[in-house]
């Protein structure tokens, strides 16, 4: 989609406006600024951010995000900028050059490679949800692998991939340039750190064979700042314990670990008032934080990260800022009452610099071949 000019230049002037003000680089400057990009509108029809632009504006972004617990540590994000890349291979190599940085070897920096935004000439895409992920496999009704890459994992299978068929094959990433036939690569092992699930107490808890990668790679969304549209900006933090344990690992559409974590543990699963579902979530968690910990994985606890959000919120506040926050998002799935966010209320601002969902490239390909 490409903006009418007026709406173009109204964005990019208020992200100049409060980002030139926050950087305290004065207002004069910041109004030189905006007739330099107006002018570059006019002449060309868009513009381009200066590095320092950009790496604000992703900062700022996820300052912004309303479903972020995280965000006390905004500032600290490292940007990579990789506008000049077109060609897929590039992509793929600097995406492998970002996984290794980012993972460093456990101790996990937050991040952000930033490629060229939407243009006249067509979009990059990255058709992976995250770039580390399990592949997951139907036949029959029957789900090998994470029920949530299923779609995806077929899509890369018509590419000509080849997965091994278990449960935990990473898929391989899917670069998109300009409406051309997508590209596979498969991701070295270099760029991939996973952690075996143990348990402190429950010597049998490995039997189980759980394991999960260690660091979450945001790949499909896109990063809006002043009008611009990066559609291609892979982001990763740490994982907070619950997304594996109360989530990927135990949702009943996902790895539907907790029937097998309870009988392992021989619980009572025939009554729901033995509480075995709780009981067997909070030993996988358990699992979680004393696996990553044990593979020296930084990893953050829910209570720690609900504190570090009250950081955040009093922080924001003393800058005359209101925290746009989405409660339901905030609240950790675990426990969520015995959190400071549980007891807050949030108003979702939905400010302009963000991280949005755009439409997935390939159910708009399957569902257009599916019309006809
Ligand atoms: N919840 C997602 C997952 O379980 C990851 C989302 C981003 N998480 C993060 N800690 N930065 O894979």
């Amino acid at each position: 989609m490409v903006k009418d000019h007026h709406q173009l230049l109204d964005e990019a002037a208020e992200f100049i406006r409060t980002s030139y003000a926050e950087l305290a680089k004065g207002q004069v400057a910041a109004e030189a600024r905006i007739a330099e990009i107006a002018a570059c509108i006019s002449r060309t029809g868009s513009y381009a951010h200066t590095t320092e632009e950009l790496a604000f504006g992703a900062k700022l972004a996820w300052r912004n995000s309303s479903r972020c617990i995280g965000r006390l540590f905004w500032t600290s994000l490292e940007v990579f900028d990789e506008r000049v890349l077109s060609r897929e291979e590039e992509i793929a190599y600097a995406l492998f050059r970002y996984m290794e940085f980012a993972t460093n070897q456990g101790r996990i920096r937050p991040a952000i490679m930033i490629f060229a935004p939407a243009a006249e000439s067509g979009e990059i895409r990255i058709w992976n949800h995250q770039l580390i992920r399990y592949a997951g496999y139907e036949k029959d009704g029957i789900i090998v692998g994470d029920p949530a890459s299923v779609v995806f994992t077929r899509q890369c299978q018509q590419l000509g991939w080849l997965g091994n068929g278990t449960a935990y094959d990473i898929l391989p990433l899917v670069i998109q340039v300009c409406g051309r036939s997508p590209r596979w690569f498969e991701i070295p092992a270099s760029c991939i750190l996973e952690v075996p699930l143990t348990h402190p107490d429950l010597t049998q808890f490995a039997e189980l064979g759980l394991r999960w990668y260690a660091v979450p790679f945001i790949s499909d969304m896109r990063l809006d700042i002043g009008g611009l549209q990066y559609t291609a900006a892979p982001f990763n933090g740490w994982y907070m314990e619950t997304e594996i344990g109360a989530r990927n690992l135990a949702d009943t559409d996902r790895y539907n670990m907790l029937p097998k974590v309870a009988a392992m543990m021989n619980l009572d699963t025939t009554r729901n008032s033995s509480l075995w579902k709780d009981r067997a979530l909070l030993e996988l968690n358990v699992s979680v934080l004393h696996s990553f910990k044990k593979y020296g994985v930084s990893m953050v606890d829910h209570h720690t990260a609900s504190e570090q959000f009250l950081r955040f919120e009093k922080q924001e506040c003393q800058h005359g800022r209101e925290v746009s926050g989405t409660w339901s998002w905030l609240i950790p799935p675990v426990s969520p009452a015995t959190t400071n966010i549980w007891h807050n209320e949030y108003r979702d601002l939905d400010l302009a610099t963000n991280y949005r969902y755009q439409p997935a490239p390939y159910n708009s390909i399957s569902s257009r071949s599916q019309e006809q």
